[in-house]
């Protein structure tokens, strides 16, 4: 296709507000799928996406969009539509989507307004020199106020309420003129037909059959079947076996040119050979310079993770393993605590990568998981100017610490004007510092704070949610480090340590987090023969204290009599839970109880 003819785009919107149910609608209009193949959001495929609602893995489709000109003569044109991902956590995949196309569809829904997401991607659209087309969704809902929310939208992005379209995805109302829109709006790709081959991967996903597929953008050139690539950030090359469009499904053909959106099959059988934000180029006389803006996936979130059922841990490999096939940003290796055996320490881009990767394992794989809270990167410089990385609380270095340094994010979030008051006092006591604040309209508000991201990780956004009644909105990015007085709380059993419940807070938080967790563990551990104590401490200082009384009566006393069954049944019970038991040096803890201590918020 001539690329004066292809146009491509993304759809970039806040969780919920339609934006697979739009696809849906458009894949439908374009006779890409017919009505009666047409399940619910096609475009996303995986069940768990379905399940949650949300697009964890994108999907990219080309689609055929005739326009009639001015003449009265019909002109076929090719649109590219590309799925975004649609959370926080995966905001690099997100900057490579946006790099793939010429233009965004900014989607609002006509009830909510705009959101933290809905801003922080159109930010991101404009630093790529997208054109943004401005569009209400869910015209049809009786709650929609579709000229307030033009107003809102006009003014953040510029332009009059009246040229944002109005739309519902829900009943195809105004999908065909967005298409049109789409069409006269954004610009044609532009490149270099006869250069060296440069493409972008900005996605790329495990298929069991087929190994990994990867989706790219031509910039410059041609890619074609049957010749040899070349990754650039690797310099590694691989033979191409097949290359094609996906309408919506896979087709092959003879090669992708300037401005083209399509996919390629390599026979490499993990992502991380293919990696979004690199550049594709041909191993024989290829480009010397790649795109640029390639990255590393780096977690940035770190929690260990352990089967309840100590024997299940050679399935718990195996399952990473196998989950990485699909997810280069997934770390692992293996970890081993006191309390909780044998595991694995994962690393995560964030918060919701890690609930979704628990999740999967727990799914696919029939694992019962636990996992420990969740640690950022800390930099530790000692006083002999020795530096550590820690992930994990319990490789804190000893001796002489000089700083620490831990990882900030700018947050933007959206709240009716009635909470602000309770969203600053959040991210005040959760060490945020006010960068600014902009009225949307007379009754809503964007307010931007930097903040650690130790502390949105832990229960921030339901904390803010709560506060708001889940009227604000949160998107955040990161934003370097700091230096903070952080310490490691530590909590000793009968004076042994207990690794799982070891934490690094602020030295402001030590003695709250001290308090709560003695107190916890309190309840939740059985008496023993003798007294235990329970204690925080920071280094060799206690700081909060409670105690484990001794037992009184021989509990075994009361089992007599009843039923033989029952009987075996509870001896059978005995010895399961005596599996289960765990020694903290002469402490015996039913692991049952380090569980919940962890998983009680
Ligand atoms: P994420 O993938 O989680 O970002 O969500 P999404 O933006 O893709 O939203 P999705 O298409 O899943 O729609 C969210 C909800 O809004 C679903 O319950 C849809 O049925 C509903 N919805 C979407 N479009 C419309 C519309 O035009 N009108 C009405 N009434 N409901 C809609």
């Amino acid at each position: 296709t001539p690329p004066e003819l292809i146009r491509n785009f993304c759809i970039i919107a806040h969780i919920d507000h339609g934006k697979s149910t739009l696809a849906d609608r458009m894949l439908q209009l374009t006779g890409v799928v017919d009505g009666r193949a047409m399940r619910a959001q096609y475009l996303d495929r995986m069940d768990i996406e379905r399940e949650r609602g949300i697009t964890i893995k994108s999907q990219n489709v080309r689609l055929p969009w005739a326009v009639t000109q001015p003449d009265g003569s019909v002109k076929e044109h090719v649109l590219h539509l590309i799925d975004t991902p649609g959370h926080v956590d995966f905001t690099y995949e997100v900057s490579r989507s946006l790099a793939a196309c010429e233009g965004a569809v900014l989607l609002v829904d006509a009830a909510q307004g705009i959101e933290a997401q809905t801003l922080a991607n159109l930010y991101l659209a404009l630093e790529n020199n997208l054109t943004v087309i401005p569009v209400l969704n869910k015209i049809d809902l009786p709650s929609a106020q579709p000229e307030r929310y033009a107003e809102e939208i006009a003014h953040i992005i510029g332009g009059n309420p009246e040229d944002v379209l109005r739309v519902s995805g829900k009943t195809g109302a105004g999908v065909k003129e967005l298409l049109d829109k789409v069409v006269a709006e954004i610009p044609a790709p532009v490149g270099d037909p006869d250069g060296p081959a440069r493409a972008m991967i900005f996605d790329s996903v495990y298929d069991i059959y087929r190994g990994v597929i990867t989706y790219i953008r031509v910039i410059d050139g041609k890619i074609t079947p049957r010749e040899r690539i070349q990754m650039m950030s690797t310099r590694a090359t691989h033979e191409l076996l097949e290359v094609g469009v996906i309408s919506p499904d896979p087709v092959p053909t003879v090669g992708l040119g300037v401005g083209e959106v399509g996919y390629l099959i390599t026979g490499v059988k993990d992502v991380r050979q293919s990696k979004v934000g690199d550049t594709v180029t041909s191993a024989l006389r290829g480009a010397t310079e790649s795109l640029g803006g390639y990255r590393d996936p780096r977690p940035m979130v770190y929690s260990g993770l352990f089967p309840l059922d100590g024997s299940d841990y050679p399935l718990l490999r195996d399952a990473l393993d196998k989950l990485r096939l699909n997810d280069a940003a997934l770390t692992y290796e293996p970890e081993s605590s006191t309390a909780l055996g044998f595991g694995y320490r994962c690393g995560y881009l964030g918060l919701l990568h890690l609930e979704i990767t628990r999740d999967r394992l727990e799914r696919e794989f029939g694992l019962d998981l636990i996992s420990t809270a969740p640690t950022v990167v800390y930099t530790v410089t000692m006083e002999d100017r020795s530096v550590h990385s820690v992930t994990n609380p319990s490789d804190w270095p000893e001796g002489k610490i000089s700083d620490v340094h831990e990882p900030v994010v700018k947050c933007t979030i959206i709240t009716p004007t009635d909470y602000i008051g309770p969203v600053m006092e959040l991210c005040q006591s959760r060490r945020g510092v006010m960068g600014g604040m902009d009225y949307l309209s007379e009754t809503r508000v964007e307010l931007r704070y930097t903040m650690p991201l130790a502390e949105i990780i832990f229960d921030f956004f339901d904390s803010l949610k709560s506060r708001t009644r889940g009227y604000a909105s949160l998107d955040y990015d990161e934003s370097g480090t700091q230096a903070s007085d952080l310490v490691k709380v530590d909590i000793l059993l009968q004076g042994e340590p207990v690794d799982a419940f070891s934490a690094i807070v602020h030295r402001d938080f030590a003695y709250s987090y001290g308090l709560s967790m003695t107190a916890k563990l309190r309840e939740l551990i059985p008496r023993q023969q003798f007294e235990v104590p329970i204690q925080a401490a920071v280094g060799s200082r206690v700081i909060a204290r409670e105690t484990i009384r001794a037992m009184r009566k021989d509990v075994l006393a009361k089992c007599y009599g009843g039923d033989i069954t029952r009987k075996r049944k509870l001896l059978e019970k005995q010895k399961e839970g005596k599996k289960r038991m765990k020694m903290v040096g002469r402490v015996e803890v039913p692991q049952e109880a380090f569980i919940a201590a962890l998983s009680t918020d």
